[in-house]
């Protein structure tokens, strides 16, 4: 794992951009996207950039169940508003959060086919503050691939404050599995701010385990984990 630390979140997000471009001058085409706080100022430089993305494809993490593509909390709506409004792509993909309502698995084989049919080139992510990508808590099979996924209290709670409510935060969600996240040709991991610290230092120096599931990124051949010194303080 190659390691940046930056001053702060601005720079990160900048240097997180910069990857991206590369990767996409190289010949990238399909793009692993991430929702939460942590990419969106990764997003207002993609905005800001000239890049022309009317060629490539996106493939985000993941979806709550039940939010629909116009609810403002779905990541389908975080997805617009923060990145494609303003820079369309010829293709994007989100996971079907109303058709996992009544069949998640359906939902889940469908966004396996989609990966499977478009492996992904370079993938963001962030990570949880108990070391979970996407939605994939502690404890999911690095073998996983796409699923549905019951939501931990802590996640619940976390990710509550982008809503009215903690009531109205979906119980599950479909999220794309360790295995797919994987398969990615490259990766960047990015976090700020101390209350990372802890995921960071286990992420990038603790035992490869299932416990913490960023840490099988340990085994991948192409990842850069960009970090601001808060959240390298662990390291
Ligand atoms: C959610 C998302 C993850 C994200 C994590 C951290 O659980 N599903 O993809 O990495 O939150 O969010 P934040 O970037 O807001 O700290």
């Amino acid at each position: 794992m190659k390691v940046i630390i930056t001053s702060d979140k601005s720079n990160g997000s900048k240097k997180g951009f910069e990857i991206f471009e590369k990767s996409i001058a190289n010949g990238a085409k399909v793009i692993g996207l991430a929702t939460g706080s942590t990419p969106v100022a990764l997003y207002q430089e993609w905005v800001k950039s000239d890049m022309d993305t009317s060629n490539l494809t996106s493939i985000n993490l993941d979806e709550y169940v039940g939010l629909a593509p116009d609810n403002d909390q779905s990541y389908h709506y975080f997805m617009q508003k923060y990145l494609f409004n303003e820079k369309p792509f010829k293709k994007t993909y989100v996971p079907d959060g109303i058709k996992a309502i009544k069949d998640p698995e359906g939902a889940s084989d469908d966004y396996n086919k989609i990966i499977a049919e478009n492996p992904i080139d370079i993938q963001l992510l962030g990570i949880g503050r108990n070391g979970h990508i996407a939605f994939n808590e502690p404890g999911t099979s690095f073998d996983s691939v796409t699923h549905e996924v019951k939501l931990t209290d802590n996640t619940i709670k976390a990710n509550s404050r982008f809503f009215d409510n903690i009531d109205d935060v979906p119980k599950t969600a479909i999220c794309m599995g360790i295995a797919n996240i994987m398969s990615a040709k490259e990766i960047v991991v990015m976090a700020f701010g101390d209350n990372k610290a802890d995921a960071v230092a286990k992420m990038v120096e603790g035992p490869v385990t299932e416990d913490v599931p960023a840490s099988v990124l340990q085994q991948h051949q192409n990842v850069t984990v960009i970090v601001d010194q808060a959240a390298a303080s662990k390291l």
